[in-house]
């Protein structure tokens, strides 16, 4: 058995979801529809017409779904609020109804043992905000500091972990550039507007968070990064492009730097700002999340329109089902170029994880040696950069459980547990029990001895 990678004593165990992806009952207790129930219905955009409508219907069976965090033994639980339950028009009235769900799970977590770290924004923009404009318009990021405001207002006795916002990339280019998520535009101004606002939105809610909620709060930003590499020494400047794409137009402004100027010339697009936006943007933050799951190796594409670059594969290297490449050595890298370039206060690893074809064996277990490895290398590559300085506090697995993985619906499966969705059985994958046993391994190593 490979060794146990250490981390300090009070290191964090957790696993992450987000809302639409698991808690299913679209249309109980005043919920509004968002985004994604309009882009998932739309034939085509999503694999085998798959809808978050069901889900894992944790909306439901989120007591089980609690149970199962304690057998794998978990401290922290990442998840996601619905803003279409908690305001259905996306501003307005609170639908006390929809709130008071996140109030249960709340107590429940706490009751269990589980520290509950909760995500303000996973992707669902209520669909009345999407009809007036979305994330291209300024009030979309008002709208979005007062919904924190009233969420910290009921969680904030309770959860002192928070971020903002979740991959502000891909709601900005994945959803407004490469109309691959919802809403599914496809136009560069609107996508350099909506990250603005996002980044705006982002600091209107840490400073609503801090205002509002009863425990000093520890707010945080989650942003995937990845390591972008030239394909060739002619590829240097296509990957520092790439880099200011998916890195640096996000890391910069809410670091104080402002957005990188080469990449403002990249998209010629003006930002709409306006005087004291780049100081709530960079409002300090207790806490930096990073979603890690690969690097990109890059080659110049001068044909393609900004930022003109595509990603080419690594002639053999190992990949998940989603394409995507194992490069553990990726996420230490990162860890390191972020203490190093950005020293944030602190570092958590809010997703890591991996899909695979699992299969459900005769006697109803499922054996993933593959997602076993990739968590292994991950942690082992968190362990190293946790030796060589970096502020890294805990480690989130992507996903507690399989779900609805956005337009590629639910044929990927990212779970350490198994949803069996004609049933909605959970099974702990091996990778679940594999998990459990480093926490214990970690506990029983850190203890304090008698
Ligand atoms: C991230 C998302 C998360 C999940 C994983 C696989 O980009 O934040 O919701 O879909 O990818």
């Amino acid at each position: 058995m490979p060794s146990i990678p250490s981390f300090p004593p009070a290191f964090r165990w957790g696993v992450s979801t987000a809302a639409y992806q698991i808690e299913g009952a679209v249309d109980a207790d005043g919920r509004g529809p968002s985004i994604w129930d309009t882009f998932s219905h739309v034939p085509g955009v999503v694999a085998n017409g798959d809808t978050g409508d069901v889900a894992c219907d944790h909306y439901h069976l989120w007591r089980d779904d609690i149970a199962l965090m304690r057998n794998l033994g978990v401290s922290d639980y990442r998840f996601s609020i619905s803003w279409p339950r908690v305001r259905p028009l996306g501003k307005g009235p609170v639908n006390r109804a929809g709130l008071a769900f996140y109030d249960r799970l709340v107590d429940g977590l706490l009751e269990a043992g589980v520290r509950p770290y909760v995500t303000v924004y996973h992707w669902d923009l209520p669909q009345a905000l999407q009809d007036a404009g979305g994330w291209p318009q300024r009030s979309t990021a008002e709208h979005f500091g007062d919904y924190a405001a009233a969420v910290a207002e009921v969680l904030g006795d309770r959860v002192q972990d928070w971020a903002t916002l979740n991959e502000p990339l891909c709601s900005a280019w994945l959803g407004h550039l490469e109309g691959v998520l919802a809403p599914g535009l496809k136009d560069l101004g609107d996508a350099v507007r909506a990250s603005y606002h996002l980044l705006l939105g982002h600091g209107l809610a840490a400073q609503a968070l801090r205002s509002h909620a009863a425990l000093k709060p520890n707010v945080g930003l989650v942003v995937n990064l990845t390591p972008c590499e030239p394909a060739t020494d002619d590829d240097s400047d296509a990957a520092r492009r790439a880099d200011g794409h998916n890195n640096r137009w996000w890391l910069d402004p809410v670091h104080g730097r402002g957005f990188p100027a080469d990449m403002l010339e990249v998209y010629g697009v003006d930002l709409p700002e306006r005087v004291g936006d780049s100081d709530t943007i960079a409002t300090p933050l207790d806490h930096l999340g990073v979603n890690y799951y690969f690097r990109q190796i890059i080659q110049d594409a001068p044909e393609l329109p900004a930022p003109s670059y595509r990603v080419v594969p690594v002639p053999g290297a190992p990949t998940t089902s989603m394409d995507w490449e194992v490069h553990p050595d990726g996420l230490e890298q990162l860890l390191m170029r972020l203490h190093h370039e950005y020293a944030p206060a602190s570092l958590l690893i809010t997703e890591n994880g991996s899909a695979y074809d699992d299969q459900v064996a005769e006697d109803g277990t499922v054996h993933d040696p593959d997602r076993v490895a990739y968590l292994e290398r991950h942690l082992e590559a968190a362990a190293s950069a946790v030796r060589r300085g970096a502020p890294l506090h805990g480690y989130f697995a992507w996903s507690l459980m399989d779900n609805f993985e956005w337009n590629f619906g639910y044929d990927k499966r990212f779970g350490l547990v198994h949803v069996d969705y004609k049933t909605q059985q959970r099974t702990i994958k091996a990778s679940g029990h594999r998990y459990a046993q480093l926490i214990a391994a970690h506990r029983r190593a850190t203890a304090p001895s008698a």
